[in-house]
């Protein structure tokens, strides 16, 4: 599940503060506040400037640059499909349109009831057994259209039964 606490100045700057001292802090700060309020809100970007002497558009650059960084809230679950090639060999392109179809989203989006956002990604370390899916923190191999469902809805009837 993804932690989605709202943006709050005062916990940024704490999460800032304890990185400042590290090398090459921006990445390791916008991990951290990606972790804690589930995407780079758009006020973390004037902040990020300021406490590390950048300008806006250098911060910008390096947000948008990785995709792994999201710029929208994301929604309960993140699953990430993996289009490298590997997993392509084994029916990627069409485990990817199922899932397209069963969440009703498009790559990026998230469902209209804020359950799942779908999210491409390029290798996800399992490569031997792809295809392979990340639903939140869990990888999953030899992922078919039926696997895929049943993972979805695992994940819907927990958040029934909460
Ligand atoms: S290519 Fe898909 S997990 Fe590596």
């Amino acid at each position: 599940m993804v932690d989605r606490a709202p943006w709050a100045e005062d916990r940024a700057r704490a999460i800032l503060a304890a990185y400042r001292a590290e090398p090459g802090a921006l990445l390791p700060m916008l991990h951290a506040l990606q972790e804690t309020f589930g995407c780079i809100d758009a006020e973390a970007v004037p902040l990020l400037a300021e406490v590390l002497n950048l300008s806006r558009a250098e911060v910008h650059g390096v947000v948008t640059f990785y995709h792994v960084f999201r710029r929208t809230r994301p929604g309960r679950h993140v699953v990430k499909v993996c289009r490298a090639e590997a997993c392509q060999a084994v029916g990627a392109e069409s485990l990817l349109d199922h899932v397209r179809r069963s969440l009703a989203v498009e790559d990026g989006g998230t469902t209209a009831d804020g359950a799942f956002t779908l999210q491409v990604v390029y290798c996800l370390g399992n490569c031997a057994l792809g295809p392979s899916v990340m639903v939140d923190e869990t990888v999953h191999g030899r992922v078919t259209p039926a696997r895929f469902d049943a993972v979805a809805a695992i994940h819907r009837d927990r958040e029934d039964a909460a």
